[in-house]
């Protein structure tokens, strides 16, 4: 079981302490391995590239075998844009401490209690 976070930096790039080892994940076999992605982003601010980063991370490791866990809504967030969306949710939890940090602590228990069950914990 992998927990694996990053905030969304420079228009939709990882932040940079990913530089030098996200090519390392290509030589890493996640088969057998249960992920869950979260991120850090601007929604206003960057709304063309709200929590890009996870989405990232998401189509690398879930193409070398891992299976993500820890979908996450999109209802109460207002963005247009975002490589972090797939079946209509984010592929982990999305926090905006900039504009919404009033809601990171329920955010955080509620997907806590979600990964849970998930990893069947
Ligand atoms: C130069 C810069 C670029 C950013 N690019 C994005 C982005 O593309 N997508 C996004 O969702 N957030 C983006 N953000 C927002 C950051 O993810 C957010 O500010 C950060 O996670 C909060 O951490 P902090 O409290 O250390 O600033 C950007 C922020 C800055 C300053």
């Amino acid at each position: 079981m992998l927990i694996i976070g990053s905030p969304t930096w420079d228009i939709g790039q990882l932040q940079s302490d990913w530089e030098g080892f996200f090519s390392d994940l290509d030589d890493i076999d996640f088969n057998g391995k249960l992920v869950a992605y979260f991120g850090d982003g601007d929604q206003y601010g960057y709304s063309d590239n709200f929590q890009d980063a996870i989405g990232i991370l998401e189509e690398k490791i879930s193409k070398r075998g891992g299976k993500t866990v820890g979908y996450w809504p999109t209802e109460g967030y207002e963005f247009d844009q975002s490589r972090a969306l797939k079946n209509g949710k984010f592929v982990g939890l999305a926090l905006d401490q900039g504009s919404q940090s009033e809601l990171t602590d329920e955010r955080i228990k509620t997907w806590v209690a979600q990964l849970k069950t998930e990893f069947g914990l």
